[in-house]
Formats: structure tokens, sequence, C-alpha cells
């Protein structure tokens, strides 16, 4: 079996259900409404979702490196997307820490709006992604 290809996949398997808990999580916390516990929760989930697409962004970087000497040489317009995907997981998991840190004490209407952006974070990344692999 080829060793690289393996990285590769597990590595995607990863990326996949990462994706999957940034936006399925956001998404069930908007539609669930003011239930705190459940989207307490949820907030959790989707932090862990925002980590484990940083990590397995960065071991497909690794594991490129790893057999090339180097990073992939990309277009333009994939390394504009990367470059999004990248400030998305950054600050959807700041956001996710900032939501579970001060969730309990602001209104529903902020809370609302912090679901509504990390949704919308993850949708901008998971678009992101088609340019990346379309256009590397
Ligand atoms: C630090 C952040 C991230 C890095 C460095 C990163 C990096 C990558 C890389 C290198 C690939 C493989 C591209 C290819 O097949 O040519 C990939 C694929 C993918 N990424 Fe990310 N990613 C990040 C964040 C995200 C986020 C936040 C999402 C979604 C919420 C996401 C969704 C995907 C999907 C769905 C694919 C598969 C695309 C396809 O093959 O059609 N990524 N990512």
């Amino acid at each position: 079996m080829d060793l690289q290809n393996l990285g590769y996949a597990l590595t995607q398997v990863v990326h996949n259900f990462g994706a999957s808990a940034v936006v399925g999580g956001a998404i069930a916390a908007l539609w669930l409404g003011p239930r705190p516990e459940p989207r307490h929760a949820i907030a959790w989930l989707v932090v862990s979702g925002w980590v484990a697409q940083i990590v397995s962004g960065a071991t497909f970087g690794a594991i490129s490196f790893h057999y090339y000497g180097q990073f992939p040489d990309i277009s333009t317009v994939a390394m504009i997307a990367l470059t999004i995907k990248v400030a998305c997981a950054a600050s959807g998991l700041a956001l996710a820490f900032y939501y579970i840190i001060h969730a309990a004490s602001r209104p529903e209407s902020w809370r609302h709006s912090i679901w509504l952006m990390l949704a919308a974070l993850g949708a901008i990344a998971l678009i992101s992604a088609a340019f990346l692999r379309w256009f590397s």
C-alpha cells in the first residue's frame, strides 16, 4: 500500500469530519434556539472541529513536505482560497471559545449572532475548499 496516499486519505477523513462538525454544529445550534445546555455541548464540538481542521490542514502540508521536500506549488486562486480557510479556522476557533466563556452572561441576541457568524465562517471555508481543490 502507498503510505503517502494512506497518509493523505486518513488526514482527509479527519478533515471531512472536522468540516461536518463546524458547519453542522453551528446550524444545529441555530436550529435549537435558546437552549443553553445542548448549545454549550455543541460549542465544544465546534471547537474540536476547528482544531481538527487546523491540525489536519497542517498535516496535509507536512505530508507533502515530507515526500517532496517542499510545499505544493499552487496557483494564486488556490493560495487565496487556502488563506481564507486558515483565516476562517483561526477566527472560528477564537469565536467558539469566546462563546463558551461568555454565553451564560449574554443575551440571546448575542448568542444567536455568534452562531450565525460561526455558521458563516464554516460555509466560507467549505466554499474556499472547493476552489483550493480545483485551482491547485
Ligand atoms: C488551517 C486551516 C485549513 C488548512 C490548512 C486546510 C488545508 C487543506 C488542504 C491542503 C486540502 C487538500 C486540497 C486538495 O485536495 O487539493 C484540504 C481539503 C479540504 N478542506 Fe481544508 N484546510 C483548512 C481548513 C478547512 C476548513 C475550516 C474546512 C471546512 C469547514 C475545510 C474543508 C475542506 C474540504 C471539504 C476539503 C476537501 C476538498 C475536496 O477534495 O474536494 N478545510 N484542506
